[in-house]
């Protein structure tokens, strides 16, 4: 064993860095660059604190990390020496790599938690202000004590998640949506997002055609397309989806009948036994995304497309995401029944399964009422947003029509004339801090010439400010057109 040796190590009482930290890095360092060499002696940790005017405690810390991590090793009634065997040890360089240092870099810098909050008009977003907390803590709690631990273990046994809370849904269904079904069928998704993934993963061989609502929902068509599919347009008109010119063949068809995405059309009863008839000839799937039902304003929620399906073809997609919060990331949908153990064995390569705690205090929520309680709150809150909404609209005079106001969350508002130019305004008004996309952006081939809002997330102030400062941007568009013609 060699002699033991003083250590001098510049401790900066200053610095970021605690003592125990400077004085690990300094002897780790030192056992690396072989200053202090295998075998030798280290000071015992009441000489090496007086030495460098530290508490003991510091240097105990400090050994027992480096012990921990093999580097000393104690021998009784001898002291504290570098680990034998360390001579032949290769340690990695200590001349840090330029994408080692860019990263070290990044991780230094504070931790960014600045979560972003929706600009006027950015669709699709609801009012989380209005969310109850309190109710849900109190609902969770209760869940919980009901539940037991095991709600924090894996149970890869419910990948379709919790029977609570899949009854519950079913039963909200029934209730609310007309849907009929046994909860069996319900499988829960990490947002109804997950569920078109899925959907896509389990039902669309590469090449398959894939009939989209057209202008229609991104977030379906990137399910689709990721999985391979041939997308095609279905046209869209003031009714909705035109079932009469769907092209076959086809194997899925995706729709929003409840409220058509982007337009808001709701899709008249007719259409949708005409739109069953047209899959079933095909022996397609059909898709109904129902992701904002609950908000209707004057008149009842119309009953789903799957309440009319007896040809076990619809596939039900709904989202807790509007009704209750987006980050929440629950969603669900109703399978056929043939399609519930090919679905469980889908979703196990992705997880085992959805946050369980979140999973059990909603199904508290639903049961205990609160739920309707909250839609209701949120139905009474969106419908004023929208009165103060269009009175801003009407008394700024944008030259835009709103056709479908009786629900939603998002206004689709189409101009009169060709005059104006929706993607030149949308972007202009990007620059200017709002999110105002334009239809085109949904479109396949069809020429939606309109903006869309979301009002359902801003204040009765914001609404009316923002459409004031936002009016000028869209009248002075089309003067600029008008003039450029006359020239
Ligand atoms: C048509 C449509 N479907 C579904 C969703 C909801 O997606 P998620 O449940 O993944 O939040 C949205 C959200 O904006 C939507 O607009």
């Amino acid at each position: 064993m060699a002699k033991r040796k003083w250590i001098r190590v510049p401790l900066d009482k200053d610095s970021k860095f605690s003592l125990q930290q400077q004085l690990y890095d300094a002897l780790k360092k030192g056992i690396q660059t072989r200053q202090f060499r295998s075998e030798e002696a280290l000071p015992s940790t009441r000489e090496l604190a007086m030495e460098l005017g530290v508490s003991r405690n510091t240097v105990i810390a400090a050994y027992d990390r480096l012990l921990g991590e093999g580097y000393l090793e104690s021998i009784p009634r001898s002291g504290m020496f570098v680990s034998s065997g360390l001579q032949n040890v290769a340690f990695p360089s200590l001349s840090r790599s330029s994408s080692a240092r860019a990263l070290s870099t990044i991780q230094e810098s504070p931790v960014s938690m600045e979560l972003a909050r929706p600009v006027p008009f950015r669709p699709s977003q609801p009012d989380v202000s209005l969310f109850p907390w309190s109710v849900w803590n109190r609902m969770r709690n209760r869940a919980m004590r009901k539940a037991g631990l095991g709600v924090l273990d894996y149970q890869s046994k419910y990948a379709l998640g919790l029977p609570v809370l899949r009854k519950a849904i079913a039963q909200y269904l029934s209730d609310s949506r007309g849907v009929r079904c046994h909860w069996s069928q319900i499988m829960i998704t990490t947002g109804s997002q997950q569920a078109l993934f899925l959907i896509g993963q389990g039902l669309i061989a590469r090449g398959d055609t894939v009939l989209l609502e057209d202008p229609g929902y991104l977030g379906a068509r990137n399910a689709f397309v990721h999985a391979g599919a041939r997308i095609r347009g279905i046209p869209v008109d003031d009714h909705g989806l035109v079932p009469s010119a769907a092209k076959l063949p086809a194997a899925l068809f995706y729709t929003t009948p409840s409220r058509q995405f982007p337009t808001g059309a709701c899709l008249p009863t007719s259409r949708r036994l005409e739109i069953l008839e047209v899959a079933a000839k095909a022996q397609a799937w059909l898709i109904e995304d129902d992701y904002d039902s609950e908000f209707r304003y004057a008149t009842l929620p119309v009953p789903s497309l799957h309440g009319l399906d007896s040809s076990h073809r619809v596939i039900y997609v709904g989202s807790m995401s509007k009704v209750l919060y987006p980050s929440l990331r629950i969603g669900y949908m109703v399978l056929p029944e043939k399609l519930i153990d090919s679905f469980e064995r889908l979703r196990l390569i992705v997880e085992d399964h959805g946050p369980l705690v979140d999973q059990v205090t909603l199904a508290e929520f639903l049961e205990s009422g609160q739920f309707y309680t909250h839609v209701r709150r949120c139905r009474k809150s969106y419908a004023a947003k929208l009165d103060v909404f269009l009175s801003a609209v009407h008394k700024h005079r944008l030259p835009l029509e709103f056709p479908h106001i009786e629900g939603g969350v998002n206004q689709a508002g189409l101009f009169p004339s060709s005059e104006y130019d929706p993607e030149r305004i949308s972007m202009k008004l990007e620059k200017n801090g709002f999110y105002v996309p334009s239809l085109s952006r949904y479109s396949l081939q069809s020429s939606c010439r309109g903006l869309l809002f979301g009002f359902t997330a801003f204040d009765f102030d914001t609404l009316r400010t923002a459409v004031a400062r936002m009016a000028p941007m869209i009248t002075a568009s089309q003067d600029r057109r008008v003039t450029q013609r006359k020239r």
